[in-house]
């Protein structure tokens, strides 16, 4: 199958990208760096011309609540339009878990307007809501400063390695559109204050995290669950020690890891399907 992969150089998409090949699928990556941009159009005609399945993991450069606004909007109406021109069968967009619980948060409103416009187009579709990844766990603490200090609420989350991530979105991509959102998440929950503060520890970052149940994520108010999905989710099996060793057995200049840390014993197999 013919998969062209929207965001395809990032770091969800490149793996993405490998692991829809690995299938033996035709994955194309799509970026401005490969000639394709869907705010200009630039290449989008000629990247989806028989193409059956189009997976959206793009992310805008600019997250300021008006850029990203319209970064999400342009995109999704020019690319919903040029999939529907080349006849593909299939859109696939990677959203959020709790999306429509944090409206408050520009980041989020724009998400809520790519998934509208999704839902709303004639193609079928699939929108993925995955859990935070654990790659973005210093980002999330960048976003968060408060007077120099971390500020997080101290509620439930449950992120996943951004190779589980990949893993989940190709299933999905392969699969029949379901028409409507389905889940993925890590296997563990963790409150979100914890572990951003293991993840700072980790990198040798001094930030002071508080666990502060005044702050949002992202400026948006977050319940207990609003960032841990439901029952039903796929959930990777890659556990945050896991991936922490492995993250820093890859950092250059990184002391080698205790033996048996940084062993990922579930690379084939990093989905399994709950309840
Ligand atoms: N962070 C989280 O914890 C989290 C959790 C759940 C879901 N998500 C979602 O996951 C998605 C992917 O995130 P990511 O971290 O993998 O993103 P990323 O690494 O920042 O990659 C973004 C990709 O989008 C491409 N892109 C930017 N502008 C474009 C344009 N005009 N036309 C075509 N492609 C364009 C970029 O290409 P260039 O590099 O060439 O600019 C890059 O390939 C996002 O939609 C986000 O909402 C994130």
């Amino acid at each position: 199958m013919k998969i062209v992969v929207i965001g395809g150089t990032g770091l969800i998409g490149s793996k993405l990208v490998n692991h829809l090949r690995e299938k033996g699928h035709e994955a194309i990556a799509a970026a401005p760096n490969t000639g394709v941009n869907t705010i200009t159009g630039e290449g989008l005609a000629e990247v989806l011309k028989g193409a059956s399945v189009a997976v959206d993991v793009s992310n805008s450069p600019d997250w300021e609540d008006s850029a990203v606004l319209k970064f999400f909007e342009t995109s999704t109406r020019n690319l919903l339009t040029y999939e529907g021109a080349a006849g593909v069968r299939h859109h696939v967009a990677l959203s959020v878990v709790g999306t429509q619980q944090l409206s408050e948060s520009g980041y989020f409103r724009a998400k809520m307007v790519q998934e509208n416009l999704i839902k709303e187009s004639s193609i079928p579709y699939s929108i993925v809501h995955a859990t935070q990844f654990f790659e973005f766990l210093k980002g999330l603490a960048d976003i968060s400063m408060v007077d120099g200090k971390v500020h997080l609420p101290p509620v439930l989350f449950q992120p996943m390695a951004a190779d589980d991530v990949a893993r989940g979105v190709a299933r999905i991509a392969v699969g029949p559109p379901v028409n409507g959102i389905v889940e993925i998440g890590g296997p563990e929950q963790f409150r979100v204050d914890e572990l951003v503060r293991r993840r700072l520890a980790s990198l040798k970052d001094p930030r002071e995290v508080i666990a502060d149940p005044n702050a949002g994520y992202d400026g948006a108010k977050v319940g207990e669950k609003t960032l841990v999905p439901g029952n039903n989710a796929w959930l990777g099996e890659t556990r945050f020690e896991s991936w922490l060793a492995q993250s820093a057995s890859q950092t250059p200049g990184a002391q080698p890891q205790p033996t048996g840390s940084a062993v990922m014993t579930n690379e084939k197999e990093s989905l399994k399907k709950v309840s």
